[in-house]
């Protein structure tokens, strides 16, 4: 995984992925993500989304092919309850901050200013476990921007949400991701969620069939769930 300096954040270059020896899960999967956009990445259950965005993060390693991500770079998993591990909200989003070994007034500062970002920064000593489902995915989001990430991957974040935190959500992500110059590429199931994004890639049974347009994409999957 390197640096780049193209106007692309994310490219990936003939990607294959297999779970041990027969369990090819990945062919060839090629794809340009632009700087400062706001992409979705659509397929039906199991067609290897989660497997993809593990590979971008460089949680797992592929057989072959090549990644190139801007860095640094930030996950959200599709339950939160996975990703936050300490008891209060500004905590959770510090924790992030451990390695850069800041002083404590620039990491107050760090914390205040990515709560703001997602609309949070009064909820800065509420427990983790009296926030909604919604408010406990934007404090995931806001430890991505503490860290000053460049890229977000977010694996269906609405996926355990009401319609109307979900629908804020997925405006909140495309707000940030323009105010910021921020690079986001977000799974998902919904098709209501395509409306927000500039690109979408569809994948079907391991290989990228289409990407670019989303509405063209929206009746390509459309037809495939048909
Ligand atoms: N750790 C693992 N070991 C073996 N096989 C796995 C593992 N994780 C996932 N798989 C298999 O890889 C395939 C792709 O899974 P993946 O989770 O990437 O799909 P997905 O598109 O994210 O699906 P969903 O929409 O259900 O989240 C599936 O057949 C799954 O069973
Ligand atoms: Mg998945």
């Amino acid at each position: 995984m390197s640096q780049l300096d193209t106007s692309f954040a994310i490219k990936v270059k003939n990607l294959s992925f297999a779970w041990g020896k027969d369990r090819s899960i990945l062919q060839s999967c090629s794809l340009n993500i632009p700087q400062g956009e706001f992409w979705m990445l659509l397929g039906t259950n199991g067609s290897g989304k989660s497997t993809l965005l593990k590979l971008l993060a460089g949680l797992i390693q592929p057989q072959s092919g090549e990644v190139e991500i801007s860095q640094p770079l930030g996950f959200v998993f599709q339950n939160p309850d996975h990703q936050l591990v300490m008891p209060s909200v500004g905590a959770d989003v510090a924790f992030g901050l451990v390695d850069e070994k800041l002083p404590l007034p620039q990491i107050r500062q760090r914390v205040k200013e990515a709560l703001e970002a997602v609309n949070l920064a009064h909820l800065v000593r509420r427990p983790i476990y009296a926030l909604s489902g919604g408010q406990k995915q934007r404090v995931a989001i806001a430890g991505a921007i503490a860290r000053r990430c460049e890229v977000l991957l977010l694996d269906e974040p609405t996926a355990l949400l009401d319609p109307d935190s979900q629908l804020d959500l997925v405006a909140q992500v495309r707000a940030l991701v323009k105010s910021r110059g921020l690079t986001a590429l977000w799974v998902t199931h919904r098709l209501d969620e395509l409306d927000y994004c500039d690109g979408a890639i569809l994948l079907q049974k391991g290989e990228v069939v289409e990407q670019g347009n989303p509405q063209l994409l929206r009746q390509r999957f459309t037809k495939l769930e048909a």
